[in-house]
């Protein structure tokens, strides 16, 4: 797997500016450097965000005593970010639910699946909002896959975690909006045209966008 330069080359997307990030990538680190005990390879990190992710603070954040070449990678991982194949492990975590946008849907009057007075499928009774969330995964989904499958060598890995969804969370912020709407501190337009693009994919989510995938089989 490891080209004759005996560089490994790992990936972090969705880093964000750390400490998690430095974490996860030191023990995929320590990982390798035992499954490589005979031959060390050289490690290059690339970690990657939006290119308003504050990469100033990532940088200057960096273990002192990291055994790696970091790199910054700005761009979204919806789209292509390295050349074809150079990646060896890719890793992202608490960052593919986020969606690439908000279908259009939610915010057309007109439309089954207008998200009126809630900022998230959670609590939508109408099941049309949620379909409209659940394409939008799956079409930035597909686009990560096959961007991936381009820049992962053969035999290379990828790890994806997802968190859990927060339920609660959105709720109370949804309802809090609300009720300052109610309050008249603000019209109720900006509540209908708010919507928090995360979609938090099930197992069975995830596997039929695995399986629907022709680039992953
Ligand atoms: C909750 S943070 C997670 C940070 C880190 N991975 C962790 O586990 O602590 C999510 C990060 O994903 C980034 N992100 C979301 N969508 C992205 C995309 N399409 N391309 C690159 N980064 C993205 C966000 O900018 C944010 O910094």
């Amino acid at each position: 797997m490891l080209s004759s330069s005996n560089t490994f080359r790992i990936t972090e997307l969705g880093c964000s500016i750390g400490p998690n990030t430095f974490s996860v990538m030191q023990h995929i680190v320590e990982a390798l450097k035992e499954k490589y005990k005979n031959n060390i390879p050289e490690f290059q990190i690339f970690f990657n965000d939006h290119v308003t992710n504050d990469f100033n603070t990532l940088f200057r954040s960096l273990p002192i005593d990291r055994s790696y070449y970091a790199f910054g990678v700005p761009g979204s991982f919806h789209g292509r970010l390295f050349p074809s194949p150079s990646i060896h492990f890719a890793h992202c975590s608490s960052a593919m639910h986020w969606l690439s946008k908000i279908p259009k849907e939610l915010l057309d009057k007109k439309s089954p699946s207008w998200n009126k007075g809630l900022i998230h499928y959670i609590g939508a009774s109408n099941i049309e909002v949620m379909n409209a969330y659940v394409a939008q995964f799956e079409k930035d989904m597909e686009m990560f896959f096959n961007a991936r499958a381009e820049e992962i060598v053969p035999g290379g890995m990828m790890v994806l975690i997802s968190p859990q969804l927060s339920e609660h969370l959105l709720k109370f912020f949804g309802s809090s909006l609300v009720d300052l709407v109610n309050e008249g501190k603000f019209e109720e337009s900006l509540v209908n045209s708010f919507n928090v693009p995360v979609y938090f994919p099930s197992i069975e989510d995830m596997t039929k966008v695995v399986e629907k995938n022709d680039c992953l089989a």
